[in-house]
């Protein structure tokens, strides 16, 4: 017989072992995140988040590629329908990364996307699917055709209005969604443009890394030229920080320099840089689905939780 010590091994709780407070093993890293995953899938668990009066439509823009657009917009997506809010995510990048992370086949022949969408083809109702990964999730997928449609769009009638007069209230109050994100390509084409015609708030991620503002600028004066000429309402509302990294000082320069220039737009939770959330869509899932307890599953529920607060403050005001 070898001799226990309770206080050996602690870094590896018995497989399944649920965690209870009290007991040897609840203090433990694993424990702790398999306590918070329990608490976020328990319905109701951590709590409701308020809904919107009305549906919130948000851009997830930057022209910049790999700043987080897509992650965000699915992952904040996932922690709002968590907390019984009823969500739909529009891909509007011919990559279809969001339709992935959300376990959409958007490969498979004869599906109603976005493309369809936009050319007038099929309705918004025919084109919304329900995520397998969470209850209250929708997506409606992007497919390689949308690649064409930047070309193709150009020659179409109200070629800025057509994601706007797709996004039907009807379809959307059929389905009572209370938040839409459409994530943008990385560039400021027709597919943007057409993103910013259909929304009201701009949701700006910003990586926290070199030149991380590089290109923002050229962001705002579009969101200007689209205010001005066909979206009066449209406004930046949400700076998003992503892929912080503690251990390097440019992590907080960039953050602080973003706060001094967005002020109370940037959340106050930033979402830190996390093996884990880069791996979740190579299973189709988001984050919260994935690994519920993790670092970054917990930052984007914080996230979606301020959003959904900062959201309902603003209704009381109004
Ligand atoms: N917080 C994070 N931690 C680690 N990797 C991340 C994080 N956020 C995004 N990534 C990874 O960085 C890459 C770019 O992110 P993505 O969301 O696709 O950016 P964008 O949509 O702006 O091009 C992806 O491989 C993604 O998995
Ligand atoms: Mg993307």
């Amino acid at each position: 017989m070898v001799d226990q010590d309770p206080n050996v091994s602690r870094e590896t709780p018995a497989a399944g072992a649920p965690p209870v407070a009290g007991e040897p093993y609840a203090d433990t890293p694993i424990a702790m995140a398999a306590e918070r995953a329990s608490q976020v899938l328990t319905p109701g668990g951590a709590g409701q988040l308020p809904r919107p009066q009305h549906t919130r439509i948000m851009t997830v823009a930057n022209q910049k590629g790999g700043v987080g657009k897509t992650t965000t917009a699915v992952n904040l997506a996932a922690g709002l329908a968590v907390r019984g809010l009823r969500v739909l995510v529009v891909d509007l990048d011919p990559q279809g990364n969001a339709s992935t992370a959300l376990g959409i086949d958007h490969r498979a022949e004869d599906i109603a996307s976005v493309y369809e969408l936009l050319l007038g083809e099929v309705t918004l109702k025919e084109a919304i699917q329900e995520s397998p990964s969470q209850q209250g999730l929708f997506c409606v997928p992007a497919t390689l055709d949308l690649a064409g449609a930047e070309i193709e769009l150009v020659s179409l009638v109200a070629r800025e209005n057509r994601l706007r007069n797709a996004l039907s209230d009807e379809v959307l109050a059929e389905y009572q969604i209370d938040y839409v994100f459409i994530d943008c390509p990385p560039s400021l084409g027709l597919l943007t443009v057409n993103a910013m015609v259909a929304a009201r708030e701009v949701l700006i991620p910003i990586q926290c890394e070199y030149y991380a503002l590089e290109g923002v600028g050229q962001l705002l004066r579009n969101i200007e030229l689209v205010q001005a000429h066909l979206n009066r309402g449209l406004h930046v509302s949400t700076i998003v920080l992503t892929m912080y990294d503690g251990r390097t000082k440019l992590a907080d320069q960039v953050a602080e320099e973003v706060r001094r220039h967005f002020g109370d737009k940037v959340l106050g939770t930033i979402i830190p840089r996390s093996v884990k959330v880069s791996e979740a869509p190579g299973y189709g899932m988001t984050i919260i689905e994935y690994d519920p307890g993790s670092r970054g599953a917990m930052s984007y529920l914080d996230a979606a939780r301020e959003l959904a607060l900062r959201g309902a403050a603003e209704d009381a005001q109004a």
